[in-house]
């Protein structure tokens, strides 16, 4: 069994799609950089991955992702105006994203799936148990998630995946796991996974949200994953060979998430994700709820 039990520090986070359920927004501009109110979507996840203790970050990119770079790099002239000016706040704001974390990037060349975007970080990973953030995830700083998962692989080696109960019908939109419960509340043992099933083949209403902690071991499984759904290499069609066959990385947990989760996966959960996020902000909730309230008596 290659358990590996190291102190997690490093985070990978696939960005290579074209967004394309986003366009004309996406034609030029990739779709991690989509505002979640006034800050791009993929900030929120780096925010996660670095107070989760991960902060050794490492993007996969592909073509027109150079703004993802830009926006986690300096911008010498933009603070040099803002310092002028004596504007510390927005100094400050634009100072944030680049003093986050360690960045690092590599690009997927050949957008062949989820998982061969994870096999894309096996050199910058080596031999140590990582984290896997996807994008279209955002989860709230007040439940931390991350957390959890990197001390349940700690105790128990292998790799952990994040599960959230969903409404079954919409089951065909997720990984879905058969778990088996373990003594703790909030942690499974998962036996089985299957990429996006129907409704009527789906084991359970344990749906994969974007949050995985992987064993080091998934990168040799991933090398002989072939083409599963969609024609594209399935990061839970190696999850379930090592769910399958703990000799080859160790057990497979699920840590089942029941805080609050934003999905901007598509234009209409992308706008529900920015309303909730902005109701809920200090500075902008109280005059954006009293909007909406009349708004929706008004319109609705
Ligand atoms: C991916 C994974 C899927 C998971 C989902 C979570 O699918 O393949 O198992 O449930 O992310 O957001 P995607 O939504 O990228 O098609």
């Amino acid at each position: 069994m290659t358990t590996s039990r190291t102190r997690i520090s490093k985070a990978v986070i696939p960005a290579a799609g074209l967004g394309t359920r986003f366009l004309p927004a996406t034609k030029a501009t990739p779709k991690e950089m989509l505002p979640v109110v006034d800050k791009p979507a993929i900030q929120y996840v780096v925010e996660e991955a670095v107070t989760a203790g991960l902060s050794d970050v490492l993007m996969v990119t592909g073509r027109n992702k150079r703004p993802l770079e830009d926006h986690f790099d300096r911008n010498y002239e933009l603070e040099q105006v803002l310092r002028d000016k004596g504007d510390g706040t927005k100094l400050a704001r634009v100072e944030e994203s680049s003093d986050l974390a360690t960045m690092h990037y590599v690009r997927q060349g050949d957008p062949r799936g989820l998982g061969h975007a994870v096999l894309c970080a096996a050199p910058h990973v080596g031999d140590q148990p990582f984290a896997v953030l996807l994008g279209d995830d955002l989860i709230d700083p007040r439940d931390p998630l991350l957390a959890r998962m990197t001390q349940i692989q700690e105790q128990h080696g292998g790799s952990v995946i994040a599960l959230m109960e969903v409404d079954p019908a919409s089951i065909h939109l997720y990984g879905c796991a058969a778990a088996a419960p373990t003594g703790e509340d909030d942690v499974v043992k998962v036996s089985d996974l299957m990429e996006k099933p129907s409704a009527d083949e789906a084991p359970s209403n344990l749906a994969i949200i974007g949050r995985y902690v992987l064993d080091p071991a998934v990168f040799e499984v991933l090398r002989k994953t072939q083409p599963g759904r969609g024609g594209e290499i399935q990061l839970t069609d190696a999850l379930q060979a090592l769910a399958s066959d703990p000799s080859l990385g160790g057990p497979v947990h699920g840590v089942v998430f029941r805080g609050r989760r934003y999905d901007t996966g598509d234009r209409g959960d992308y706008l529900r994700a920015i309303v909730r996020l902005a109701c809920e902000r200090e500075d902008l909730g109280p005059d954006f709820r009293d909007w909406l309230r009349s708004y929706v008596s008004e319109e609705m």
